[in-house]
């Protein structure tokens, strides 16, 4: 059976006091989860307050992005060996921001998925389609291209070993959530896409739902059979919502 996985994701967002009031109020509340596991992930200059701040913690904690190379002259670049070293257990890739104010393709972010696997790090995949393509019923026509990328350089075989987030681009940020059944649709057609070429990676991957994920939405989100947690914008940054939600997880 899958464990749900909730996991923050602060975006760029934050302070040192900010991140500590923040922290501080996760580690006791989320010390008790069980039956699921959550994470945040912090912007890069936070990450070693969040290795203290977690270390020995019911929290993991991650980065929102690297570099596909491993090192070099990259100017501003994070590669994943740093994020390695700062204790970081997960990474996003190919978020719709890294992807739409950033210039990320697919080849991009299945280089970024292969960099974040080879140093350790399990990466979070981010797919998901803009109102247009919804509008224009090429949904899964999208997603199905963006896991394909990833396919095709990590095989199946790496996809067992991350975690896949559908969060539609028109859900991010704007408190439309996806009904539970619209998650559900798109969340059982990326486990039969992957089932093709695995039945045993599809029915372990952990695919969680991201956009406009609420306190008050979350339980009847995760109801559903092939949503195994959720990405945490907005409601991450208070500890009472995301706590909600890790709860709403076990
Ligand atoms: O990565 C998660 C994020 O994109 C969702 O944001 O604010 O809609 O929960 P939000």
């Amino acid at each position: 059976m899958r464990e749900k996985l909730v996991a923050g994701n602060w975006k760029m967002h934050g302070s040192l006091a900010e991140n500590k009031a923040l922290l501080d109020a996760l580690v006791p509340q989320l010390a008790s989860l069980k039956g699921a596991s959550c994470a945040v992930c912090v912007p890069y200059p936070y990450l070693f307050q969040a290795q203290q701040a977690l270390q020995g913690a019911n929290v993991a904690w991650g980065a929102q992005n690297l570099s596909q190379h491993e090192k070099g002259a990259f100017t501003g670049e994070v590669s994943a060996s740093m994020l390695v070293d700062f204790g970081c257990k997960y990474a996003l890739v190919g978020h719709s921001e890294r992807r739409a104010l950033y210039g990320e393709d697919d080849a991009t972010v299945a280089a970024k998925f292969v960099a974040a696997q080879k140093a350790g790090l399990t990466p979070i995949l981010c797919v998901g389609e803009t109102l247009a393509e919804r509008e224009g019923n090429i949904t899964e026509q999208v997603v199905a291209r963006q896991l394909d990328a990833v396919l095709a350089v990590a095989g199946v075989a790496g996809l067992a070993k991350s975690v896949v987030a559908y969060e539609p681009v028109w859900a991010i940020g704007t408190g439309k959530t996806a009904s539970p059944e619209q998650a559900q649709a798109v969340h059982a057609f990326i486990r039969a896409k992957v089932a093709e070429a695995s039945a045993d990676v599809a029915a372990g991957l952990v695919i969680q739902y991201g956009g406009s994920v609420k306190a008050a939405n979350a339980a009847q989100l995760f109801s559903m059979p092939d949503i195994d947690g959720g990405l945490i914008g907005g409601a991450a940054l208070s500890a009472e919502e995301f706590v909600a939600i890790c709860r709403a997880a076990q």
